[in-house]
């Protein structure tokens, strides 16, 4: 056998183990596959969420802040109404939005310092922005705040979900 001919017959036998293999991966039944619009591990679907009630949209000024939990009694959030307009704020002017307040780093509540417009960690600095999803912006902390998603039933803010896990949990939902 010529050299040129062991090459091609290399060659092909690589391109069919190649075939054969990708062939079984996706053909292996039963296991459950992770798409890109999987949510994270951890994360809990949006409908297991308890509706809750946080605050009266009327008694909401610009600059309160209504501490609260959510899902259940160990993750405490804040609710806040901000000056401006924050990224997925929701009332007319998009200025109400609230966060678990347990730090991703370490878990130490954070807390609002309106002179700053931002959420702080007194442990180790981390400095996140309510206007801005809660976006880490200096720190120990390596995400964000978990984001509590919020809507507005007549003049009621209510709570109906978390986007991101909060510190400590496994499941937002325990
Ligand atoms: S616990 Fe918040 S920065 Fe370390």
């Amino acid at each position: 056998m010529s050299n040129e001919s062991k090459r091609t017959r290399h060659a092909l036998n690589r391109r069919d183990f190649l075939k054969v293999s990708s062939g079984c991966m996706a053909g292996v039944a039963g296991v459950p596959m992770l798409s890109v619009s999987s949510p994270a591990l951890g994360a809990t679907p949006t409908s297991a969420y308890p509706v809750m009630e946080v605050a009266r949209l009327s008694e909401l000024k610009p600059g309160t802040t209504i501490p609260f939990a959510y899902p259940g009694p160990s993750s405490p959030a804040l609710l806040m109404r901000l000056p401006e307009a924050a990224r997925d704020g929701v009332g007319k002017d998009s200025t109400i939005v609230a966060f678990s307040i347990l730090c991703t780093h370490k878990g130490c509540p954070v807390s609002y310092k309106a002179e700053q417009g931002m959420l702080i960690c007194p442990c180790h600095w981390s400095t996140f922005d309510p206007a801005k999803g809660g976006d880490l912006i200096i720190g120990q902390a390596s995400s964000s705040l978990p984001r509590i998603e919020l809507r507005i039933e007549g003049d009621k803010v209510q709570a109906v979900g978390v986007e991101g896990l909060i510190y400590g949990h496994h499941t937002n939902i325990l």
